[in-house]
């Protein structure tokens, strides 16, 4: 076994992973989660925070960073990584963060703690059997009582498709001496099979699905999802039993609209529930089937606590909760007639049906906050202020409404749902980025262009973000930014088009920063103090 993880060591070392923030990992996330299904986790401002094969922290840097009481510490077996992630801490002179370069087989989890939030993201299915076994373990041992983690991997029957390409393209290039060769040989591959799969075949089917992410995607993620020894999905009641095995229970995915068949189809979900009632592993088991599920984010708790665990919502638990929706009504403006509108939330394809107005004001205020968070009690303070004259809902209807509403919005996964409120907000004349991203951006070495905004997703940044979010902490104004970009564009720090009015080319590029920010959760509610 040290072998083959010398081996992954070695991969790793070569060609580092490039390490991210994913939103669904997010402590906030998980903690969210938890308490939709019922259970109490961890303050997660104050959480013990561990994960496993960590990389180069681009993934639990930014949890410490937020939060600055958290204690986090980061598992990885490849040194290479170790090292950049522990210079990144340094540059941002973080105290909160412990990296350790050690294999997963070896470590003394009695040494570490009990942890809050335990992460392990694409690493379970990307290692062998054994591995697998010591996750698990390893969780459940270094669990807290009230602990929630979070693994994800690889899923049939989604995979077996998709494993047609990756096996030829192991066939093909997995043997070659370096990593770039065996992705260029298996790219190669791929486009003979492209040219060669019979029309409607399932290889053809396999080939169309993967194209886009093995030709398009980085060098190393198709390296190490596609040619590396190990790829190993797993059925999700699997999975399952696996933590069973170790005194873990499914709590629920970390996207819980995943869970529900009703949100693929009202005739699945009525299927799957007449014939398999209540068991819910079952049900989530069969709709992966039925969707070709390929990919699984799975939060486990200690077994004990499965009996205090209900799927069942009980809208309670919503009262006080923040929600994020970036909601809009399909054909435009709100009406406050009486009549029914739909509303939709992109890129989600499921829509909320609406006639009530303050039922459709309480959408506003989501609307307006997006994408920032408001609670339900805000949405109803919203809509009885302004709801129509013409159709005034009496509070306890309209309370009744917006509970049902947060209900659907939650599982439709139409909103993103905290335990504390994300202050983003939209343009404004004195800007204000999030000091976190301030921060990051600062510290960020040129080959670098991504940070994790407050919904712990990972955003791009362009030549002008980079110029100006250090520059925006409330003492600038839309004049200022665009004097400082101008500047940047006369002394040739940034590129300009080649046209003599630099200032009117510096307001425009401002004001389009500023929209993309607002959209990346970038830009904060409150101005600096
Ligand atoms: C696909 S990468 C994912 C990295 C990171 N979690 C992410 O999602 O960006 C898998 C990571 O697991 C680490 N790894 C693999 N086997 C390991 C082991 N036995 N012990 C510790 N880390 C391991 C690798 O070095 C690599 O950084």
């Amino acid at each position: 076994m040290k072998s083959v993880n010398q081996e992954t060591r070695a991969r790793y070392d070569d060609l580092p992973y490039s390490s991210f923030a994913y939103q669904y990992s997010a402590p906030e996330q998980l903690a969210a989660v938890a308490s939709l299904f019922g259970l109490p986790s961890g303050e997660v401002a104050t959480a013990r925070v561990l994960e496993l094969g960590c990389g180069s922290g681009g993934n639990l840097i930014p949890i410490a960073l937020r939060h600055p009481r958290c204690s986090v510490v980061g598992v990885d077996i490849s040194g290479v990584q170790v090292a950049e992630g522990k210079a990144s801490v340094e540059r941002l002179g973080l105290d909160n963060v412990v990296l350790i370069e050690a294999d997963l087989l070896d470590l003394d989890t009695s040494a570490l703690g009990e942890f809050d939030y335990i992460i392990a993201h694409g690493l379970y299915s990307w290692v062998p059997p054994e591995v697998q076994d010591a996750i698990l373990r390893l969780i459940a041992r270094s669990l807290a009582p009230e602990g929630v983690a979070y693994v994800s991997y690889n899923t049939y029957p989604g995979w077996k498709t998709k494993e047609i390409v990756r096996d030829a393209m192991r066939m093909h290039g997995g043997t070659r001496p370096t990593v770039d060769e065996q992705v260029g040989y298996g790219r190669s591959m791929l486009n003979f099979l492209k040219q060669t799969a019979l029309p409607g075949g399932l290889t053809a089917a396999a080939v169309d699905e993967c194209t886009p992410s093995i030709m398009n995607g980085p060098v190393d993620y198709v390296a190490h999802e596609y040619l590396a020894p190990h790829n190993r999905p797993c059925y999700f009641y699997e999975f399952v039993e696996r933590t069973g095995a170790h005194g873990l229970a499914y709590l629920g995915e970390a996207q819980p609209s995943m869970m529900l068949p009703s949100n693929y189809s009202q005739e699945l979900a009525e299927q799957l529930y007449g014939a398999l009632g209540g068991d819910q592993v079952r049900v989530e088991q069969y709709l992966d089937f039925a969707v070709s599920r390929v990919f699984r984010q799975t939060l486990v708790v200690h077994a004990k606590r499965a009996q205090d665990l209900r799927w069942e919502l009980d809208r309670k638990t919503l009262h006080g909760m923040h929600f994020a929706a970036n909601l809009s009504a399909t054909d435009g403006a709100i009406r406050l007639d009486g009549q029914l509108q739909d509303f939709v939330a992109p890129p989600n394809r499921a829509s909320i049906g609406a006639s009530l107005s303050g039922l459709k004001q309480a959408m506003d205020a989501l609307a307006r906050a997006w994408p920032g968070t408001v609670t339900r009690e805000d949405m109803i303070r919203h809509a009885t202020l302004t709801q129509g004259e013409n159709d005034p809902v009496p509070p306890e209807i309209l309370s009744e409404a917006v509970d049902e509403l947060c209900e659907r919005l939650a599982l439709r996964g139409m909103a993103q749902v905290r335990l504390a409120p994300v202050e983003a907000t939209g343009p404004s004349d004195q800007p204000v980025v999030d000091p976190v991203a301030r921060r990051q951006v600062a510290a960020l070495p040129p080959e670098k262009k991504h940070v994790a905004n407050a919904w712990h997703d990972t955003v791009e940044l362009t030549d002008i973000d980079r110029l100006l979010i250090p520059l925006m902490d409330g003492s600038l104004d839309r004049n200022g930014l665009a004097a400082a970009t101008a500047a940047a564009m006369r002394e040739g720090r940034l590129a300009s088009a080649p046209a003599d009015d630099i200032e009117t080319q510096a307001a425009a590029r401002v004001t389009d920063m500023l929209q993309r920010l607002a959209r990346s959760a970038l830009l904060l509610r409150h101005t600096a103090q």
